[in-house]
């Protein structure tokens, strides 16, 4: 049995997609298993970049199976966006599978995302507005539409009826927008897109149990990160669904007795797009140089992602929220040239120091980073493909987050490209 989850470890962003792929090489199948598009995985592979929002990003290597779990929101619009996208670049999407148990989203979903954003005025949480709130929240309370209930056609009609009808009223007498669906011209598309998709649906937790049982290795492709999930992020700056390690037992249909290995991808530095706290930001010059080096601006959204240093009680959080095996250290290249660097170890609030990463936002907020600085290293780092070729302050650096998260990194990441990963330990 070799299964491995891949989860964030920060805030999202973190380059899951390019680990993913990276890893995929060595996997037979890979899962989504939560969110849906808010997420944004870039793969630089064969020369091209392709951004997957809802696709497994092992779709690339054409002979992997790529699951989408019941854990995922759907927009059917967008997923058959990027099958056609991809498959105009001539990469299959034979292989793909979505379970009948995810949940889909609606126009009215995103409509009420961002009328929900609006109403809140400065106190928004900066989402996607994509609709995932909603369609997790119609999920929750029992509202929801799923796969299967649109690939029925009565159902479907009925169903949407229902549920147009509250929708509508929602926008208009809660919201007070103006924007109100049509019930037949609604149907109508989403039948198109049931028809297009029908292919495609199968039952994941059979697919990904059958597939252990024969011996093959699965790799679960996390999206979002630790610290917005539901639960364990920074509530109510989070998204509606589980990132967290835990979430891909359910969000795919297998036992926890199933996974073998739980790998945290984490920046050399640390990132945060849309609103919250955040005690390493950097309000400075330098935390706009890491911005332009790094190319942070979002890959859903384009908005510019805050940026801060790497954050040790956050890694220590997510190993033990997460389990963490192995963490894959990505973006280690945009640190070059620095000429000294800075971890947080720990955090003063109220003048003492915590070491743990606090339930209250309020604290959170007055928390000040505790920092070690280390030396930086001024070599481009972009064409090394040994660990021991680092420059041995780089690799000081690795060393002290592993010693600080109290986990060994198996991967480091010097660039966007699959061949630019640094291989410590093999994960599958
Ligand atoms: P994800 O959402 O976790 O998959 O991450 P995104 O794709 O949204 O953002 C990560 C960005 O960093 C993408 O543009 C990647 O191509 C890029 N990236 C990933 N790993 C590295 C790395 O090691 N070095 C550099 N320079 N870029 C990287
Ligand atoms: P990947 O998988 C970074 C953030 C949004 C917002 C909050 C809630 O690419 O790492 P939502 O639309 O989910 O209700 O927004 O979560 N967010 C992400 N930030 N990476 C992501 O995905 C994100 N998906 C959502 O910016 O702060
Ligand atoms: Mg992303």
């Amino acid at each position: 049995m070799s299964t491995v989850v891949l989860i964030g470890a920060q805030w999202g962003d973190e380059g899951k997609g390019k680990v993913t792929d990276f890893l995929a090489q060595q996997a037979d199948m890979v899962v989504r298993y939560q969110g849906g598009n808010n997420a944004g995985h870039t793969v630089v592979a064969r020369g091209r970049t392709f951004k997957l929002h809802l696709i497994p990003s092992g779709i690339l290597h054409g002979d992997k199976m790529c699951l989408i779990g019941n854990g995922v929101v759907i927009d059917p619009a967008v997923l058959l966006q990027e099958l056609d996208s991809l498959e105009s670049q001539g990469i299959s999407t034979a292989n793909l599978r979505i379970s009948p148990r995810a949940h889909v989203i609606f126009p009215y979903h995103k409509s009420i995302d961002m009328a929900e954003e609006e109403q809140k005025g400065n106190k928004r949480i900066g989402t996607t507005c994509r609709g995932i709130g909603p369609a997790y929240t119609d999920k929750a309370s029992r509202a929801g539409i799923r796969v299967a209930e649109l690939m029925d056609r009565e159902e479907l009609a009925e169903k949407l009826r229902d549920a147009l009808e509250a929708k509508n009223k929602l926008l208009a007498r809660v919201y007070g927008s103006e924007v109100q669906f049509d019930y037949r011209e609604m149907l109508e598309q989403y039948n198109e897109y049931a028809d297009r998709l029908r292919g495609y649906v199968d039952d994941v937790s059979i697919l990904v149990n059958r597939a252990i049982d024969r011996g093959q290795k699965v790799l679960f492709e996390g999206a979002q990160g630790t610290l917005l999930d539901l639960d364990h992020g920074t509530y109510p700056y989070v998204t509606s669904s589980h990132p967290v390690a835990g979430a891909a037992c359910l969000g795919a249909g297998l036992g926890p007795t199933k996974i073998n290995t739980v790998v945290g991808v984490a920046k050399a530095y640390i990132t945060r797009v849309g609103e919250g706290p955040f005690p390493t930001e950097l309000h400075d010059r330098l935390g706009d140089h890491i911005r332009e080096r790094g190319c942070e601006f979002g890959t859903t959204t384009g908005r510019p992602r805050r940026c801060g240093w790497f954050d040790a009680v956050i890694a220590r959080y997510a190993a033990r929220i997460n389990g963490l095996s192995y963490l894959a250290i990505t973006k280690l290249d945009v640190l070059s040239g620095l000429d000294t660097l800075k971890i947080c170890t720990g955090y003063r609030y109220k003048g003492e120091v915590i070491n743990e990463f606090p339930a209250g936002l309020k604290v959170l907020a007055q928390c000040e980073p505790v920092y070690r600085e280390v030396p930086g290293w001024r070599e481009d780092i972009s064409g090394v493909r040994r660990y021991n070729d680092l420059p041995q302050n780089a690799r000081d650096y690795i060393e002290r987050i592993e010693e600080m998260a109290g986990v060994p990194v198996a991967l480091v990441g010097v660039g966007p490209g699959r061949e630019q990963t640094l291989v410590l330990q093999n994960i599958f």
